[in-house]
């Protein structure tokens, strides 16, 4: 048997089924993450264009000794998204945890940043955590009676529209308990050229990153998608407050995926990833309302994103 068949999540062929054979057009951005796609988005990372990574990591070097006196001091770090966990040291240098729990979907790359972390933190309890934690996750046991920091860089909540971010911020409530607190990054609105320019760069890594996606279709259910007939494009929704991701079909394309034929008209999009971005106070109720009380914000001088401290309060039968 094919083994790159064999190694297909199920729910990623059910969400590309749903794409093409329910004509949804639109297929969850998790699947974006696979090993070279989680390259390619630290190739990202480290565009002139794309301002957040820097910005955030310029925050959290300033201000991590704010967030450690706030009462994040000692406590173990839980990290939603880990990625290559270029951000963390900051963090760790600043607040001296108990332990660390990165949890990332892409389980290889996951291995690879957790070792290359655990060579500078050689006293530091790791447990690299593979799962997609939009769905509920138990926690090592290990630091299931440790105070807890949550730590949610990226923006990587605006991935996701409202509702769903609301219950992502409950469940994290629930995993991480009352009592713990989450250091949470969110882009802010800006001048919409600067946010198209940041998911559609000059040299072509966030187009090749979102087509990868295809790629990975063809890689996984043994497709045959002619890619260069897709085209990636970013487009700013005022309405709500989004970059919106698509991949355009340039032709009518027939193509097979695991032995189905489907087709795609020319103009046709598929819709990839969403991007949301936050006004001044829109972080804060976002937080309010799955749970979590803002205790400190920071921002950087041109105001492109910030960095809040929440903490789980015990909830209050109150107005
Ligand atoms: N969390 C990142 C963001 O919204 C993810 C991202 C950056 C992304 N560039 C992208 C997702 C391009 C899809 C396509 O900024």
């Amino acid at each position: 048997m094919d083994m790159t068949v064999s190694r297909v999540d199920p729910a990623f062929r059910d969400d590309v089924r749903r794409c093409f054979a329910e004509g949804s057009h639109a297929i969850p951005a998790r699947w974006l993450y696979d090993r070279r796609g989680s390259e390619l988005f630290e190739e990202i990372t480290e565009l002139p264009e794309y301002y957040p990574t820097r910005t955030e990591t310029a925050l959290l070097e300033k201000y991590c000794g704010e967030v450690a006196d706030m009462g994040a001091k000692g406590r173990a770090v839980i990290e939603f998204g880990s990625g290559s966990s270029t951000k963390t040291p900051h963090l760790l240098r600043a607040t001296q945890p108990t332990a660390y729990v990165p949890i990332d979907i892409s389980g290889e790359f996951l291995a690879a940043s957790a070792a290359q972390l655990q060579e500078q933190f050689q006293q530091l309890p790791i447990y690299p955590l593979e799962a997609d934690f939009m769905r509920r996750i138990n926690l090592p046991d290990e630091v299931s009676n440790m105070p807890k920091l949550g730590f949610f860089p990226g923006s990587t909540i605006g991935n996701m529209i409202a509702r769903t971010s609301v219950d992502l911020l409950r469940f994290m409530r629930e995993t991480l308990g009352t009592g713990s607190q989450l250091l949470i990054g969110f882009d802010r609105i800006k001048d919409p050229d600067i946010l198209v320019a940041a998911y559609d760069d000059s040299a072509g890594i966030t187009a090749e990153f979102s087509l990868n996606l295809l790629h990975r279709i063809n890689r996984e259910m043994d497709g045959d998608i002619a890619v260069d007939q897709f085209r990636h494009i970013a487009i700013w929704n005022d309405l709500y407050a989004r970059i919106e991701i698509y991949l355009e079909a340039q032709s009518d394309v027939c193509f097979s995926i695991d032995g189905q034929q489907y087709g795609v008209t020319k103009g046709q999009k598929i819709h990839i990833e969403n991007s949301h971005k936050y006004g001044l106070r829109d972080a804060r109720l976002m937080l309010r309302a799955g749970g979590w009380s803002p205790v400190s914000e920071w921002s950087d001088e041109k105001n492109y994103f910030s960095l809040i401290l929440a903490e789980a309060h015990p909830l209050k039968n109150a107005p």
